[in-house]
């Protein structure tokens, strides 16, 4: 029967054609559906007779079933061709060299910040700690800072919203009076407060920005308090450490006579290296003092016995001058390819 050839060669063209499943499955409808033309073919025989019906039947069947086979052809062929798109699209070229993990590494502030601690340990100081959102008790009062004072102005701190009496530390001497209370509680039935020798590295902010000031920075206060404790005392330390931590006896220091309300006498640390690319240039690195007689009292110390001195240095400051590097800035950026040059 002609039109049961042609019928097959339709039904072998539609399923060819067919690009994925889905359309195969749309085209077999076509032919092998409910209405499709081989089933409207074999409702047509009843009106057939008998001879004619049993011949007609055989033959559509048979065409039938070559639909049938094509449609099953034509389906493995896409089910492969699927198949092989997967496994090229997820193929792994077990050739090519790995990404590896990178190395991470410490930020060279907090290098630094270990450094100097491990110096500190070395010579009897603790590390204490403080919080970094702090109190106008802690951060100005107790250190003897009056309501008027430049430091407390808006344009220097960083207040907190709704809460004129908390804000951003501006230095790690609010410390000072929270290290004080912890040690006199500690003793408090001995007869003698033994020294107290405490450092305080940790973060600070000031409304601030340029190359050597950072809105956000670190320092890293320095506190002694004992029954003979002395300025001399303090040169002593500094001049020592400051040796130690450039590893050079080929420096000099100098305290230059400056004021903090907290401290009396008070001077500002410089030092200049003797030697080197920098050599005769003075650099401010730390204030410091003989402890105020008030914040003494305020941490629970009887300034008629005991005496103290403090300090504050910038830890970037330290950083920068380690490292040779000129603006401050760039240790908060957060480039890694700036931060990975100090990884040893
Ligand atoms: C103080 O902050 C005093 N609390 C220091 C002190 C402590 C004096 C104990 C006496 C007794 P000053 O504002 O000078 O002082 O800051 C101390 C050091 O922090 C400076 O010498 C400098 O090294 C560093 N520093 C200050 N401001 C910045 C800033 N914006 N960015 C980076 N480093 C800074
Ligand atoms: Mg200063």
């Amino acid at each position: 029967m002609e039109n049961l050839d042609q019928m097959l060669s339709d039904a072998a063209a539609a399923f060819a054609a067919a690009a994925d499943i889905n359309a195969l499955e749309q085209a077999k409808a076509r032919f092998l559906g409910k209405s499709g033309s081989v089933t409207e073919l074999l409702k047509g025989l009843g009106k057939l007779d008998a001879e004619a019906r049993k011949s007609a039947g055989a033959d559509i069947n048979r065409c039938k079933r070559a639909i049938e086979e094509s449609l099953e052809a034509r389906r493995e062929e896409l089910r492969n061709a699927q198949l092989e798109a997967q496994l090229a699209a997820e193929a792994l070229d077990v050739t090519l060299p790995g990404r590896g993990m990178g190395r991470g590494g410490l930020h060279p502030v907090v290098r630094i910040q270990e450094r100097v601690e491990a110096l500190f340990h070395s010579i009897g100081f603790e590390v204490a700690d403080g919080p970094e959102i702090e109190d106008d008790w802690h951060n100005f009062t107790s250190l003897n800072t009056p309501a008027n004072h430049p430091a407390r102005s808006m344009h220097d701190t960083f207040y907190l919203q709704n809460a004129s009496n908390v804000l951003l530390r501006t230095h790690t001497s609010p410390v000072q009076v929270r290290a004080m209370h912890a040690h006199v509680a500690r003793h408090k039935d001995a007869e003698r407060i033994p020294d107290l020798r405490v450092i305080v590295p940790g973060r600070v902010y000031r409304v601030d920005s340029d190359a050597t000031h950072s809105p956000m920075f670190h320092q890293l206060e320095g506190l002694c308090i004992g029954e003979d404790i002395s300025m001399a005392g303090l040169k002593g330390v500094i001049i020592d450490f400051l040796r130690r931590f450039f590893e050079t006896d080929e420096l000099q220091v100098r305290f230059r006579p400056s004021f903090f309300p907290f401290t009396e006498p008070s001077a500002e640390i410089d030092f200049a290296f003797m030697s080197g690319p920098n050599k005769g240039r003075w650099l401010e690195i730390a204030g410091c003092g003989m402890v105020h007689p008030t914040v003494l009292r305020n941490g629970g110390f009887d300034p008629q016995r005991y005496t103290g001195f403090a300090f504050g240095m910038g830890l970037d400051r330290l950083t920068m001058l380690r490292y040779g590097v000129n603006d401050l800035r760039l240790f908060f950026e957060n480039d890694v390819r700036f931060l990975a040059q100090f990884q040893d």
